[in-house]
């Protein structure tokens, strides 16, 4: 069964990691894909990967932090296939590890306006686009760090904490409206953030595999059929949630 058939589906950092997968797997339940994001080459690798196997998707490049760019990437969605069904604000930056003392503040401004900012944006525009074509559903990358403290990453974990409260906010004022908004919190994901944060502090891997409870670390596949669920009618009566795909972490 396909479960975005027809739908348009705006999915931001698409180029990499949960952003590709999960643009792969809108495509694979029937859905159109607009790949954005500031990286051009893995936005037409994401673009090639989904047109080869038959899928529709355009790439917009977005720098999500800038207003300008928000809109134009909602705008394509629009002009390329008709209107917005789903958004998946998935674009974020890990920024550095450091205890809060340490923390770089240029590096923090950063990490907020890509983290938050990008997303309130997201949600801006693509509510604008969504009430003027029968409502739709939003949904936003979160993170444990978002739930509970992790140490060393406060912008990061304040930014995902802001994008659950962003979310509940989206959700109340736009029920009546047709437009649904959840976001999801993975725990620790095999992606190229991942992979950066391991290169850079090598006794971090050991620690990462520790993290969930279940064995391992989340396939981004994982991350993306959640997302599925909260963009496809399956969904219908979930609004305001931030769904934790963690392994149990939270749990304790
Ligand atoms: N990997 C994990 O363990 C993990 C855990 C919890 C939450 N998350 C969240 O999941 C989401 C995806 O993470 P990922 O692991 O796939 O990361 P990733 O680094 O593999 O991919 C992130 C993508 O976002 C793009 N991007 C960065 N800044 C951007 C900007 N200003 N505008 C547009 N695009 C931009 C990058 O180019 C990249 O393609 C993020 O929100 C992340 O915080 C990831």
């Amino acid at each position: 069964m396909k479960l975005v058939e027809n739908d348009v589906a705006v999915i931001t950092g698409a180029a990499s990691g949960i952003g590709r997968t999960t643009a792969k797997v809108f495509a694979n339940h029937g859905a159109s894909v607009v790949v954005a994001d500031v990286d051009e080459e893995g936005g037409a690798k994401t673009v090639a990967d989904i047109t080869e196997n038959g899928g529709e998707a355009t790439f917009v490049r977005t720098d999500i932090s800038d207003s300008d760019d928000a809109k134009r990437m909602i705008e394509t969605a629009v002009s390329e296939y008709g209107g917005l069904d789903v958004l998946f604000n998935n674009a974020a930056i890990e920024g550095p590890v450091a205890r809060l003392g340490e923390y770089d503040n240029d590096a923090f401004e950063q990490v907020i306006d890509v983290n938050l900012k990008g997303v309130w944006y997201g949600m801006k525009y693509g509510i604008e686009a969504m009430l003027a074509d029968d409502g739709g559903s939003i949904i936003s990358a979160s993170s444990i760090g978002g739930e509970v403290a992790v140490p060393q990453y406060s912008g990061y974990g304040a930014a995902k904490a802001a994008v659950g409260q962003l979310t509940k906010y989206a959700a109340l004022e736009y029920a009546e409206d047709g437009i649904r908004a959840n976001a999801v919190a993975p725990g620790i994901v095999r992606t190229e953030m991942i992979e950066r944060t391991v290169e850079e502090h090598p006794e971090m891997e050991a620690q990462f595999l520790e993290t969930e409870p279940m064995p391992g670390l989340a396939d981004p596949e994982e991350i993306a059929n959640a997302v599925l669920f909260l963009g496809s009618d399956m969904s219908s009566r979930v609004t305001g949630v931030t769904l934790p795909v963690e392994g149990g972490y939270l749990a304790q």
